[in-house]
């Protein structure tokens, strides 16, 4: 059984951002289902090489995004995803240290976390952002493509021959 299934509220409409928060959903599924078998834990290594990598690729993607639509709070949400990799990075290193008691479930809980406050509340200010941006962009494309129609119109009539 899934922890928390994909649902609408988890979309920003940018495909490769929903795809690789897609797949960390599945990897926190799959950690919670190898916590409940107790196969945990000695997958732990591959969930934090999982988390490593998503660090670094979608970090960058919205990093781009955020940068190319001017987005006011990227600062303050850089630093968020800076604390996911340290983080991560200090549970790697545990891990390999062989500090592993307790270590499955504060993965699961960071995870978990950080779907919830992350991405449903960061990463959804900035969908609102996103939206918000492309409904003012198309206002006054709209209202002065109609404009440019009408003006169009009386050009392009053909002059009447008398
Ligand atoms: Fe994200
Ligand atoms: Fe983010």
């Amino acid at each position: 059984m899934a922890l928390i299934e994909w649902n609408e509220e988890f979309r920003t409409g940018i495909d490769q951002v929903d795809s690789d928060h897609r797949h960390l959903l599945d990897l926190l599924n799959n950690v919670y289902e190898s916590f409940t078998n107790r196969l945990y834990p000695s997958k732990l290594g591959q969930v934090f090489d999982e988390l490593v990598n998503y660090a670094c690729y979608h970090f960058a993607t919205e990093g781009e995004w955020m940068k190319s639509v001017g987005y006011p709070r990227h600062i303050e949400h850089t630093q968020q995803h800076d604390e996911f990799a340290r983080r991560v990075v200090e549970m790697q290193k545990s891990f390999a240290a062989g500090k592993t008691g307790g270590l499955s479930l504060e993965v699961l809980t960071f995870m978990r976390n950080w779907l919830v406050n992350h991405i449903l509340e960061s990463d959804g200010q900035f969908r609102a952002f996103v939206k918000g941006k492309k409904a003012a962009r198309s206002k006054p494309a709209v209202a002065s493509c109609n404009r440019g129609v009408a003006a169009h119109d009386r050009l392009d009539r053909p002059a009447r021959r008398v």
